[in-house]
């Protein structure tokens, strides 16, 4: 065991899980103190959300030892590690959506105490002493359903006070945020410390992990690989420490002007979402539309896919219109489309690996309607391998993988269908920078060979690094385009804001 803080809230000694066949976590040391935020890294499917699940009581180490607050545990369950002060924002944020933001966050405080109506004047003070802690205003009677995500997440961290949380942990908290909603939690996280409450979080963006954090834990494969205080890493050495490599970033090789247009856009629109969007896609060619959260980005995106259906305006590949609001005509005719949120959108979740791949393909792989598993199994076989799912079985539930991991086997469903044009919404939140940039070498491969691709992103060096030409929408409107000598992120980010 490594050095332990005299007062450290948690300590986790030599901890180990094993799923069958699979080291998740090896024989892991780990501490986080009062008033201390860690942040973890690692590639994915490194045994993050694996540390989280264990010391939340939702899974059991197979070998180690848990110490909270001074107590031992033997076995840890959900309602010890919550009793013990231990507080886990899920990614779904487990909130009641049928109820009100101040009944959300009072919740728990009201549970055990036999009361067949809340009392709703204690309620709202309760909400409302939470909320002022963190500093933020959020109307308490909402129902939080109709709240967006940043605000949805504000509310469950508020929960989670309410219920005396001594450490909060969260998982990716900042997928799903715009900038400035980063911003916001980062100072929420600083509050947080001050009043001497723990943090732990997992996060693949490096900049804001160094930011907030003090300390930070590496893990690769399963194994702590190094940690240290924040200061004494920068996202190069991160980086290295992660993958146990440097990672070079290539950038987008020259647009061929001369190459055919793919897809022809014209003037689509849709009310309250995005009006009179222009532009063209060529062969090879990768275009970036970037754009704040409610710029009519993905919208727009999901127009072009036929899941969001424009009241006016035309969509050509190639020579041939394609109907508006049809997703299944556009997958037919060579369009592909990758969600931004794999875990609601983009998978079937109670289905295997291979199926993931293969849905919407299986009649590729019949025979006189008998289904070839074995060229099921080897076509998406190729492609999870191309792009390193790492799993010991693809004929396992696909929940078995790792988040990261888990928006790969979106990637290769679409990867595996040849399309025309790929719409990528997000190609790599959640994924980590090794990764990352063998996406990019992916999306680089595929322009190369002809596919026209379309970058949707507000991750300016994810766009920097892939697109040779970038639309900037604003409040559902293309107000600019970037191309060649202008693409720099200064640039890029000037003229998103003004
Ligand atoms: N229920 C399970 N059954 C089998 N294997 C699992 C299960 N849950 C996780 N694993 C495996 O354990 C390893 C660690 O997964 P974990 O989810 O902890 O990774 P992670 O670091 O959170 O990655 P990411 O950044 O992609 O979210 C992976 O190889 C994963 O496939
Ligand atoms: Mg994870």
């Amino acid at each position: 065991m490594d050095f332990v803080p005299e007062n450290a809230l948690v300590i986790m000694e030599g901890v180990t899980k094993n799923y069958d066949g699979v080291v998740a976590l090896d024989n892991v040391d780990f501490t986080v103190s009062p008033g201390e935020a860690v942040c973890l890294v690692g590639e994915n499917g490194s045994g993050k959300s694996t540390l989280i699940k264990i010391l939340a009581g939702v899974e059991q180490a197979t070998s180690g030892r848990i110490t909270i607050g001074g107590k031992v545990y033997d076995t840890l369950s959900p309602r010890l590690s919550a009793a013990a002060g231990v507080m886990v924002i899920f990614q779904d944020f487990s909130l009641f959506p049928n109820l009100s933001v101040a009944e959300n966050i009072a919740f728990s405080t009201q549970l055990g105490k036999n009361r067949r109506l809340f009392n709703k004047k204690h309620v709202y003070e309760i909400a409302r002493k939470t909320l002022d802690r963190v500093g933020v205003d959020i109307d308490l009677g909402t129902i939080v359903e109709t709240l967006p995500v940043a605000h949805k997440q504000l509310v469950a961290i508020c929960r989670a006070l309410a219920s005396n949380a001594r450490l909060i942990i969260m998982d990716e908290p900042t997928t799903a945020l715009t900038e400035r909603e980063v911003s916001i939690l980062l100072d929420i996280i600083r509050r947080l410390k001050k009043d001497g409450v723990a943090v732990i979080f997992v996060s693949h963006k490096l900049a804001e992990v160094l930011e907030v954090s003090e300390k930070v834990v590496i893990l690769r494969n399963g194994k702590k690989v190094a940690q240290g205080p924040a200061s004494t890493f920068d996202a190069a050495s991160l980086t290295r420490n992660m993958t146990g490599r440097d990672v070079a970033e290539a950038s987008p090789r020259p647009i061929d002007p001369s190459a055919p247009v793919l897809l022809h856009v014209k003037d689509l629109h849709k009310e309250g979402a995005f009006e009179n969007i222009n532009f063209d896609l060529h062969e090879g060619e990768v275009l970036g539309v970037s754009g704040l959260l409610g710029s009519g980005r993905t919208p727009l995106a999901k127009a072009l896919f036929g899941l969001v259906v424009p009241e006016k305006g035309m969509i050509k590949l190639g020579d041939k219109s394609i109907v508006l609001g049809d997703p299944l005509t556009a997958a037919a005719a060579g369009i592909g489309y990758v969600p931004e949120d794999r875990l609601t959108e983009g998978l079937f979740l109670t289905q295997s690996i291979v199926r993931n791949v293969s849905i919407g393909r299986l009649d590729n792989h019949q025979n006189a309607g008998l289904l070839n598993m074995k060229s099921l199994f080897r076509e998406s076989g190729d492609w999870l391998k191309r792009l390193k799912v790492k799993t010991p079985d693809i004929g396992s539930p696909v929940t078995s993988l790792s988040g990261g991991n888990q928006q790969r086997v979106v990637l290769s469903r679409w990867l595996s269908r040849a399309p025309k044009v790929l719409i990528l919404n997000g190609p790599s939140v959640g994924v980590d920078v090794g990764s990352k940039s063998e996406i990019h070498d992916i999306i680089h491969e595929l322009a190369l060979s002809g596919i026209g691709i379309i970058v949707i992103s507000d991750d300016l060096p994810e766009l920097l690094a892939t697109c040779q030409r970038i639309l900037v929408m604003k409040s559902g409107v293309i107000t600019d385009e970037v191309s060649g000598k202008n693409i720099t992120e200064d640039e890029l980010a000037r003229r998103m804001a003004s």
